[in-house]
């Protein structure tokens, strides 16, 4: 049994990537190493071969093999333990990871009807932190978008993202009030959101917040800064949505994972 899942991590080995392609190699093989496990034929637990052994194989550096691992880490199909190695993780950690959704399908899985005023839509140059988060040239641009959101009619969130051009040329075709982006840029620019990260934080909102969200007075608002990323690890979008902290709550789903023995 225990040669029968040494051989099964000797798939890892038959992965081949392409450094003439303009997917980042990381990338590449964070795809590979995915496909080889979505059938479930690896059984959970299978070592993964040595990070020595599989940088060999692929010709890449052991920074370039962990910022794959990494991501495959994050998004639950390996768990590294420190010392014994790195193995195929259990299915369930896939169903553990928290659903990203869109305010459109949040709004409508909490039972409620979404809607939008668009309030800023134009093309802006990249500064600071989306320079740093894109990682593209500073001739790029950047769509920003901003809009106030509404559930029941009802005023609940502000939200000011930015996007690369280049993913979604012609966005201003769409009604941006009327619909989901996230649904815009699967449906016709063909981007596959995949997974982000989120840091919430509480604040108190500025005079125009409180009069769009109609706050009360001395109400506080919820922050939450979005980082999202396509199946291809293409950084899509920074986000900031400001949810009004008395309307809304974040939901957010936790499981502690295997511990190492
Ligand atoms: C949430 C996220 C935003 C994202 C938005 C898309 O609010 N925090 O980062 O831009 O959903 O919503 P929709 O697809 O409904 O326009």
């Amino acid at each position: 049994m225990k040669n029968a899942t040494v051989r099964q991590g000797d798939s890892f080995l038959r992965i081949r990537i392409d450094k003439t392609s303009p997917v980042p190699v990381y990338a590449q093989i964070g795809e590979a190493i995915k496909n080889l496990l979505k059938p479930g034929t690896i059984p959970p637990g299978t070592p993964l071969p040595p990070e020595r052994v599989l940088c060999e194989h692929l010709g890449v550096s052991r920074m370039t093999l962990r910022q794959a691992c990494d991501t495959l880490e994050r998004e639950g199909f390996i768990e590294s333990h420190r010392g014994r190695g790195t193995f195929v993780a259990p299915r369930r950690m896939e169903k553990k990871q928290q659903e990203m959704r869109s305010f459109t399908e949040e709004i409508r899985s909490r039972g409620m009807t979404p809607s939008s005023r668009l309030l800023v839509f134009r093309s802006v140059k990249q500064a600071g932190a989306d320079l740093e988060f894109f990682g593209l040239p500073d001739t790029e641009l950047l769509y920003e978008v901003e809009r106030l959101r509404l559930a029941n009619d009802q005023p609940i969130a502000l939200e000011r993202i930015h996007i690369p051009q280049y993913l979604c040329p012609n966005l201003d075709r769409f009604n941006l009030a009327s619909n989901s982006i996230y649904n815009i840029l699967e449906e016709n620019y063909g981007l596959t959101l995949a997974h982000c990260t989120e840091q919430i934080s509480a604040a108190s909102p500025s005079k125009a917040q409180r009069q769009l969200l109609e706050s009360p007075p001395n109400g506080v608002v919820l922050v939450v800064n979005r980082r999202t990323y396509s199946n291809k690890e293409t950084p899509v979008e920074l986000a900031i949505t400001t949810y009004r902290g008395d309307l809304y709550t974040a939901v957010v789903h936790s499981a502690r994972s295997a511990s190492p023995t």
